[in-house]
């Protein structure tokens, strides 16, 4: 028997209702990640690949179809099951890093493990593992500010990586990263892949981005071309 795959997309549909108007922000979209993926949603401002990741990863919910995560249809899990399984499951990275300014590189890295319920001193090692694994040991004690956009989305790669993930969700990575830079962080996000067997969903329309990509999923006005 074949696995399932580990996200399947059915018929996935999005509105947003502004005042009287409503917007399709995805209109019936077909989609499977597999393990070990390296996917880029492809498509111009609009076309709904955060509405996607943010329902491929559980942080919102479809209007109508379904999302199967390893065959398991998540549609009728409590708030609580789903923030469980995004703990457990998925990793996040976004544009702006979303890094906590008052916290060393270290710290942010550790700081999801301890409110998840880890001892403070096995956070700690394990943020100094995930440091050393995306090459910032020495930028362990720095606190943001200080760091450079390839360093702060580093951080937040080795924060993401924290649960063991079977998939991190990276919206626009590179978008406030320089081409050489985004250039490092896309090596880094290969390596995992190849590595750990990470899969890496990316929401994004940096040819960058879509030119390393193993598979590419072309969204417009919310369908998939
Ligand atoms: N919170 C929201 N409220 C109203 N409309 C939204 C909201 N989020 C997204 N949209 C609309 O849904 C569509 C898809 O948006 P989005 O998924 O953010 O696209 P992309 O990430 O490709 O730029 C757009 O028309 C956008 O204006
Ligand atoms: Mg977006």
């Amino acid at each position: 028997m074949t696995e399932p795959p580990l996200l399947s997309g059915r018929a996935l549909t999005r509105y947003y209702r502004l005042g009287a108007e409503t917007v399709g922000a995805l209109r019936g979209v077909d989609i499977d990640i597999g393990k070990a993926d390296f996917v880029a949603l492809k498509g111009p401002s609009g076309s709904g690949k955060t509405t996607l990741i943010n329902i491929l990863g559980l942080l919102d919910s479809p209007d109508d179809g379904e999302l199967l995560l390893d065959g398991m249809n998540t549609r009728g899990l409590s708030e609580n099951s789903r923030a469980d399984t995004r703990r457990r499951h998925f990793g996040f990275v976004f544009q702006t890093f979303n890094l906590v300014p008052v916290l060393s590189a270290a710290e942010n890295v550790a700081y999801p493990m301890i409110l998840d319920g880890r001892a403070t001193r096995a956070a700690a090692q394990r943020a100094g593992e995930l440091l050393a694994a995306v090459g910032l040991t020495d930028k362990a004690a720095t606190r943001p500010d200080l760091l450079s956009g390839g360093q702060r989305q580093r951080v937040a790669i080795a924060r993401a990586l924290a649960n063991d993930p079977a998939v991190i969700f990276a919206d626009e990575p590179t978008a406030s990263l320089d081409s050489k830079t985004a250039d490092v962080i896309l090596d880094l996000m290969e390596r995992l892949n190849r590595e750990r067997a990470v899969a890496f969903v990316f929401a994004t329309h940096d040819p960058r981005v879509v030119e390393r990509a193993r598979r590419v999923v072309n969204l417009h006005d919310g369908r998939i071309e």
